[in-house]
């Protein structure tokens, strides 16, 4: 894929243009010449539909510019993911790249990566407290924290209504980094009107540490919900809208209100425009998700990785946001795009990311 064109892709959302597949981009680059070079994949998780299709779109990229690919799941299990890790730098793969569980747990093997000259591609999620990791791919993470708090502040109106309304807040897995700039995105937009008092969080549940969902786990969230649902809704109020980082956790929350008889369901956020979810939009029971199309973030991973093997420097947007503790890690950071009943269709199924019929 051409500068240009990455930016045509990301600057808006081009039906016709996303509908290009990672694999094009990657071999009409010119760049499709990997000569057999070893790239290790390490994805997070089996247990979200997006990990599965970061990775088979990543593998098949790689290998469609040449590359040999040995793609590895961790199953939200961070000891397994260093030892797949470890694996890799064992079989002298020249890149790696990676979508840490926990994003504290790879300095040790990310030291021996770097001994033998192994560069390292942060995938989606930084890793932290290493001067070992190379470039960072992903997309704008703060935004998407804003485009879910203003989902939720139009509507409910919050410029114009009277309020107050009930919210409760869900925040992912504190040992990923973007948890904190979804929730921080989304709090910069809503704060202002708790402090107002239009909106009301009963349970008191607001720092990161309260709200943060371990293993992103939909099970855990909807767990927390019940409490809350049990603890402080037991007088007749109704929760108004939920704050919800990802579709997984969305479902548990959504399946905590009708197990306690909500039949009209609160403002719900999510991410990653999921199947399951997508359909849930559909059928009125979520409110939006946040849709990141895999296939880009793949393409420009494969971009970066193209460019450090040819001896160049990778293009960049973002040199400044994301410090991992030890350097600030230059970054490529593609748009997140909000979606929901009105442009679902446009979005994510004419560019070809879901089919229609998995929607029927
Ligand atoms: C990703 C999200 C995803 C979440 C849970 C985050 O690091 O950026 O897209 O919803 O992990 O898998």
């Amino acid at each position: 894929m051409n500068v240009n064109r990455r930016h045509l892709l990301t600057g808006t959302i081009g039906a016709a243009a996303v509908a290009l597949t990672a694999s094009a981009c990657a071999s009409e680059d010119g760049g499709g010449d990997g000569s057999g070079q070893k790239v290790g994949i390490s994805m997070p998780t089996k247990t979200s539909e997006r990990w599965i299709l970061d990775g088979d779109n990543l593998k098949t990229s790689f290998e469609d510019a040449g590359y040999e690919v040995t793609l590895q799941y961790a199953n939200d299990v961070a000891a397994d993911q260093v030892s797949q890790i470890e694996t890799m730098v064992g079989q002298n793969v020249n890149v790696l790249v990676i979508a840490a569980i926990d994003n504290k747990s790879l300095s040790g093997v990310l030291a021996q990566a770097k001994d033998q000259d192994i560069t390292v591609i942060a995938y989606d999620r930084l890793i932290l407290d290493t001067p070992d990791v190379d470039y960072y791919a992903s997309f704008d993470n703060t935004k998407v924290g804003t485009l879910q708090g203003t989902y939720i502040a139009e509507a409910l109106e919050l410029e114009t209504a009277a309020g107050p309304f009930n919210i409760e807040l869900f925040a992912g897995a504190l040992t990923d980094n973007n948890t904190q700039y979804f929730f921080n995105g989304a709090w910069a937009v809503l704060e202002p009107y708790v402090t107002e008092g239009k909106l009301v969080v009963k349970s008191g549940q607001t720092t990161l540490e309260q709200i943060a969902t371990e293993n992103w786990d939909g099970a855990v969230a909807q767990e927390r919900m019940d409490n809350i649902l049990s603890n402080f809704y037991n007088d007749g109020s109704i929760v108004d809208a939920v704050l919800s980082p990802y579709d997984g956790i969305s479902r548990g929350i959504i399946a905590s209100l009708q197990g306690s008889g909500y039949t009209t369901m609160p403002v719900i956020t999510g991410q990653d425009a999921e199947v399951e979810s997508v359909k849930y939009i559909i059928d009125g029971l979520q409110s939006m998700t946040v849709y990141k199309d895999t296939r880009e973030l793949a393409a420009t991973t494969v971009d970066m990785v193209v460019a450090v093997l040819d001896g160049k420097d990778p293009e960049v947007n973002d040199e400044e946001t994301y410090d991992n503790g030890v350097k600030v890690v230059p970054a490529y950071l593609l748009e997140p795009v909000s979606v929901d009943i009105n442009n679902y269709q446009e979005v994510v199924v004419d560019s070809g990311y879901i089919n229609a019929d998995e929607l029927a």
